[in-house]
């Protein structure tokens, strides 16, 4: 048996990196995406001083998780005005990472409507146009710049489109831990949250593997160890670059696994109950540990390397570091009786990601 590991994103990594951006985008025109803080942050000022005469349009109002209602016009707007341009750069969270992949996919007919359609077939597609993506992350959570997902939300309709091309991996992910310094406490803490996420869930998958194991493992030590150190001192330059190599790391391992069961579940978490995104994969992290152990012996073997061999010791480490953080771990916490929640782990288990999930593989 081989094992495989592959991500081709040229990556880069310290405090102040995101000046590389300058020499990155030599001689190329440069579309900016980024949050609504950035400019009253100083970051545009900054990015336009770095990028001179490159920089021709600028996409500064992405709301959290990017959705077709506001994308439509940013899309379109995007191809008729700078259709030209060359790079996409995003700066910000996932959110507006998310948003530069689906703006970097062009369609023949320059409609947002022609990409809906073609996300909503399900099946592959090359688009008529794409553009090069260069991603920074100012947040420590999603992974976004390592990975080709975006995903899109569609909340009026109760929807959610995901989002896989070859073009939207990043070519290039500065991670400048700098740049998170300016985080809130509680999207600290969710992003953080996203992150141990994302690598629990690329262990308890059955696209897992030695290699995919030595991120997540890595990623979920840290995060364990900093994230409630971090949540008590937020201006901590040490602590902030812990949290961003290890976002990077779990991206790195989902990079390859996808996602697993507490992403399936968070979707309708979030459609249905409103939850932030890094919540709402992160609240049922103790009940699918104990739903994944047991079930293969080399997944046991990388979990109880990071909890120990008892599973209901596990399952209070995890949760106790949840309550730490005040986050709460039931589903009647947030409004979902018993049955509901029943039904919605079923439900999850039929999805995309609740399919990568090792007890859904034996149930
Ligand atoms: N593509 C992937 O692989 C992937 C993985 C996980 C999540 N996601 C998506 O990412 C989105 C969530 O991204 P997120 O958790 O990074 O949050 P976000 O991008 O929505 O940002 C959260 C909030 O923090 C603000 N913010 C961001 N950076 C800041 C900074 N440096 N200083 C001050 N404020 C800042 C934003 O304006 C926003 O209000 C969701 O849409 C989710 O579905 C994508």
């Amino acid at each position: 048996m081989t094992d495989r590991f592959h991500n081709p994103v040229d990556t880069r990594f310290g405090w102040g990196s995101l000046a590389q951006l300058a020499e990155l985008t030599e001689h190329q025109t440069v579309a900016l995406v980024t949050f609504p803080e950035a400019r009253s942050l100083g970051l545009v000022d900054r990015i336009q001083a770095l990028l001179g005469e490159r920089l021709v349009y600028i996409v500064d109002d992405v709301q959290p998780n990017p959705d077709v209602a506001q994308l439509r016009g940013t899309y379109e707007r995007f191809w008729q005005q700078a259709g030209e341009c060359h790079t996409v750069i995003a700066v910000g969270g996932g959110s507006a990472i998310d948003t530069a992949k689906a703006l970097i996919v062009g369609t023949a007919s320059g409609t947002f409507d022609e990409l809906l359609g073609l996300l909503a077939s399900g099946k592959p597609f090359v688009p008529a146009r794409s553009k090069v993506l260069i991603a920074a992350p100012t947040t420590a959570g999603t992974g976004s710049e390592v990975t080709p997902w975006a995903t899109i939300w569609d909340c009026a309709s109760l929807k959610k489109y995901s989002l896989h091309l070859e073009c939207t991996w990043p070519t290039v992910a500065i991670i400048d831990p700098q740049l998170m310094l300016t985080v809130p406490g509680s999207v600290t803490i969710s992003t953080g949250l996203d992150a141990l996420s994302h690598a629990l869930e690329s262990v308890w998958n059955i696209n897992a593997n030695p290699i995919s194991d030595t991120f997540a493992i890595s990623a979920i030590e840290d995060i364990l160890e900093c994230l409630p150190r971090l949540h008590q001192n937020l201006s901590d330059p040490q602590l902030r670059s812990r949290m961003a190599l290890a976002a990077l790391k779990a991206g790195l391992a989902f990079s390859n696994t996808k996602t697993a069961l507490a992403h399936s579940i968070s979707y309708e978490m979030t459609l249905h109950y409103g939850l932030p995104h890094g919540i709402a994969c992160s609240f049922t992290l103790p009940l699918v540990l104990g739903l994944a152990w047991g079930r293969d012996a080399a997944r046991d073997q990388t979990l109880q390397r990071i909890f120990g061999n008892d599973l209901l010791q596990a399952q209070a480490k995890l949760r106790g570091f949840l309550h730490s953080l005040q986050v709460k771990t039931e589903f009647t916490d947030y409004g979902v009786s018993p049955s509901n929640a029943e039904a919605m782990i079923q439900f999850a288990m039929q999805g995309a990601r609740g399919k990568n999930f090792i007890g859904t593989q034996a149930a």
